[in-house]
């Protein structure tokens, strides 16, 4: 019968048309919806709502892979905004209102984990006036499709696209590591943020802002993965442990030494240490166009959860009305300049820097 899922499908969300073995069932056949925890090729074990189900494969007619439903997306979105804390998060109406002094998009952007209970138009004003009063460009991070309404509406109120990302899962431990030419380099593991992981951190020699600082030091549960030559940092990784969930930032590996497998030392590196942490899921972010980055964490077994972009609010000027009148769609508040590339941070006057 066609299982057209693979172990690559460990994880992910699976729909499972079988057929009935209890005698006399109606109807013949079934669906099982859930996460697909293990396959062989004896039978496939997917966890319900109501618990673990395993099937054998002689009865499965179809089982394929779907989209996460809407809370599940939202559910790990808001886990992962608890591994990249902002020094400011402001709940509003079931958004995260964020701030951290421009640095990273993710930090200074606005994630609207619910649908507010009021009109979207007073809801944008209070972002705006958000990001204004610290003198940062409105952003908002808009996971996909379950926020895809949101999304049109800003879309119409011409708030523009930047920087699209894809937020990938995998399930821990995934087995063993793919065998690479880095095989045998030891990794540095360490709970604080010391100054030799952060001389890998973009090549900034240990000099990072102070907003970059706390924020990849801001968790109760964190690691900070190096990987050290000659006195120079030449891998680096974070990752944290929240909720049942490992989630892997920072992850970098300095120019020349690139395409030598280190990158996946640092990542079995904190795979690891989560899973010794009782952990079986872990989440990346990355954007959508950093194919090298794909590729390795492809390789590494992890596979696309959803999707997201940044709406970026135009910039026009905004005459605020009277109260209870909050402008015009479109009409907006001045801000500063576009952010861009760096992820460096920068005063609070410097634009968000666009990673994901
Ligand atoms: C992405 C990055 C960390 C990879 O580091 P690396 O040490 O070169 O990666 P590895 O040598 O461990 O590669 C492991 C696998 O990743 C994939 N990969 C690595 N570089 C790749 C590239 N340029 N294109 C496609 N796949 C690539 C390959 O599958 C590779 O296995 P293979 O060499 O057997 O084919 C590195 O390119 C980097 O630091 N980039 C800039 C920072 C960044 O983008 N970080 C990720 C943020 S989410």
């Amino acid at each position: 019968m066609p299982v057209v899922i693979d172990e690559s499908a460990l994880g992910r969300r699976v729909v499972v048309r079988y057929r009935r073995t209890d005698p006399g069932g109606a109807p013949p056949l079934s669906d099982v919806v859930g996460e697909l925890r293990a396959i062989d090729q004896n039978s496939l074990t997917v966890r319900t709502g109501r618990g673990l189900r395993t099937i054998p494969v002689s009865a499965v007619v179809t089982a394929r892979i779907v989209a996460p439903d809407r809370g599940r997306v939202l559910e790990l979105e808001r886990v992962a905004a608890r591994g990249w804390r902002s020094a400011e998060t402001v709940e509003l109406d079931g958004w995260l209102l964020r701030a951290n002094s421009g640095w990273t998009a993710r930090g200074n952007s606005a994630l609207p984990l619910a649908t507010p209970g009021r009109p979207i138009a007073t809801m944008l004003a209070d972002v705006l006036d958000f990001y204004a009063a610290r003198s940062l460009h409105a952003l908002i991070q808009v996971p996909l499709p379950a926020r895809g309404l949101l999304d049109a509406e800003l879309a119409q109120r011409c708030w523009t696209i930047a920087s699209p990302g894809v937020v990938l899962t995998k399930v821990l431990p995934g087995g063993e590591p793919p065998a690479g030419t880095g095989a045998g380099v030891s990794v540095v593991l360490e709970s604080g943020l010391s100054p030799a992981w952060q001389a890998g951190y973009h090549a900034r020699d240990g000099r990072l802002s102070e907003a970059a600082r706390s924020l990849l030091g801001r968790h109760e549960n964190v690691r900070f993965a190096s990987i050290r030559t000659g006195g120079e940092t030449v891998a680096i990784g974070r990752a944290v442990v929240d909720e049942g969930w490992a989630g892997i930032t920072a992850l970098e590996v300095g120019e020349p030494y690139r395409g030598r497998g280190l990158a996946i030392r640092v990542m079995v590196a904190l795979e690891r240490w989560a899973v010794q942490q009782g952990v079986s899921h872990a989440y990346l972010q990355v954007t959508a166009t950093n194919s090298a980055a794909l590729g390795l964490y492809r390789r590494m077994g992890y596979a696309e959860h959803h999707r997201y972009h940044y709406r970026r609010a135009p910039g026009e000027r905004r005459e605020r009305g009277a109260p209870g009148e909050r402008g015009a769609p479109g009409e907006r508040r001045e801000r500063g300049a576009p952010g861009a590339s760096s992820a460096d941070s920068s005063p609070a006057k410097s634009p968000p820097s666009i990673t994901p």
